[in-house]
């Protein structure tokens, strides 16, 4: 369905010289930068995929999926969603994808959701019928009805974010680029949008491509992953491979009680079990590859004092940063 070929889209900024002179000297000689936004970067998605595309803040996501939704060209490389050439803006090509921006409002400010669909249902030819069928289907899992008719400005930015999810979804995109559609979300609101779209994957097998800074989001929603870094790619593939790239690590946390919080033995621990870290709360953590778990455990509990003791997964989040901290 999605087919991208060392796509690279190269940004040439201009630069700025502190001061008056060099503010002068710009005017003559012109110094620019170049940021390589995104760098050879690969890949083929299936139909019906739901992919998470992750990377840290300016790793080039937004510039990718802007490239696919044909907003900006590639400087060099090749895309080609579902058979379309994404930059030739064809207007068959505009039927069939979606961009959804978690930072950008598509919808019109000032007037209720519902005149903006109709706007939409207009733009896109939608046969009444069908966009009736559509809309009831989406407000309904959505649970935004009663909203229909509230101005956009008034209503939360919950309800907003379900709107332009409704908006992107009128005329029965194939392929979807979602970008951060749950930023800013309350708990709840973030769990409904993604329980939709985990939903509206299955029902429609629509292909759908998603960046998110919430772990949640990737966790519950994709199974595969592509990571970027700088512009370039560093993973794709299962997510659960990347979760256990670590060593399958897992988080021992114990409490000390506070008579023995200051107390010497840890300080074995430390020698003993190599990753270690400890908060003056007399919070004691290790890390330390899965199979070993139980066996540390138990040393643990028959070495000393030990007021409480969890363990856990470590998290995707640290995974990832790990991940990014081991690349140049
Ligand atoms: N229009 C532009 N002009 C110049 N540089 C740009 C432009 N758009 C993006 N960049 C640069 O390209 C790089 C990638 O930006 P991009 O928005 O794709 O990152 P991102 O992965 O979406 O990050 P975030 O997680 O913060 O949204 C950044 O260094 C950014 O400053
Ligand atoms: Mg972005």
């Amino acid at each position: 369905m999605i087919e991208v070929s060392q796509l690279t889209r190269v940004f040439r900024t201009y630069k700025k010289v502190p001061g008056f002179w060099g503010g002068v000297k710009g005017l003559f000689h012109r110094t620019f930068e170049e940021t390589a936004a995104a760098k050879d970067i690969s890949f083929t998605i299936g139909e019906g995929e739901f992919v998470g595309f992750l990377g840290p803040n300016g790793a080039g996501k937004t510039t990718t999926l802007k490239m696919l939704s044909g907003l900006i060209y590639p400087t060099s490389g090749t895309a080609r969603v579902a058979g379309f050439d994404p930059t030739k803006r064809e207007n068959a090509y505009r039927r069939l994808f979606a961009l959804v921006l978690g930072q950008k409002n598509q919808l019109w400010w000032d007037l209720p959701a519902i005149e903006s669909f109709n706007l939409l249902r207009a733009i896109y030819a939608i046969p009444e019928a069908q966009f009736k069928a559509t809309l009831d289907e989406l407000v309904d899992l959505l649970t935004v009805r009663e909203k229909l008719n509230v101005m956009v400005r008034e209503l939360s930015l919950g309800e907003r974010m379900k709107m332009e999810l409704i908006a992107a979804l009128l005329h029965r995109p194939r392929v979807l680029f979602l970008d951060e559609p749950t930023i800013g979300l309350d708990v709840v609101s973030q769990r409904a949008v993604r329980q939709f779209l985990r939903d509206y994957n299955r029902r429609h097998r629509v292909t759908i491509l998603l960046t998110s800074h919430y772990m949640a989001d990737i966790k519950e929603l994709c199974e595969r992953v592509i990571v970027i870094h700088k512009g370039r790619k560093i993973y794709d593939g299962a997510l659960g491979r990347l979760e256990n790239a670590g060593g399958a690590k897992k988080k021992i946390i114990t409490f000390l009680p506070a008579a023995s919080a200051s107390g010497a033995f840890p300080e074995t621990w430390q020698s003993r079990f190599g990753e270690t870290k400890r908060a003056d709360d007399g919070k004691f953590t290790l890390r330390v590859p899965g199979e070993n778990v139980v066996a540390v455990s138990q040393e643990i509990l028959s070495t000393g004092p030990v007021a409480d003791i969890t363990i856990e997964d470590v998290p995707l989040e640290d995974v990832i940063a790990e991940l990014f901290s081991t690349q140049a």
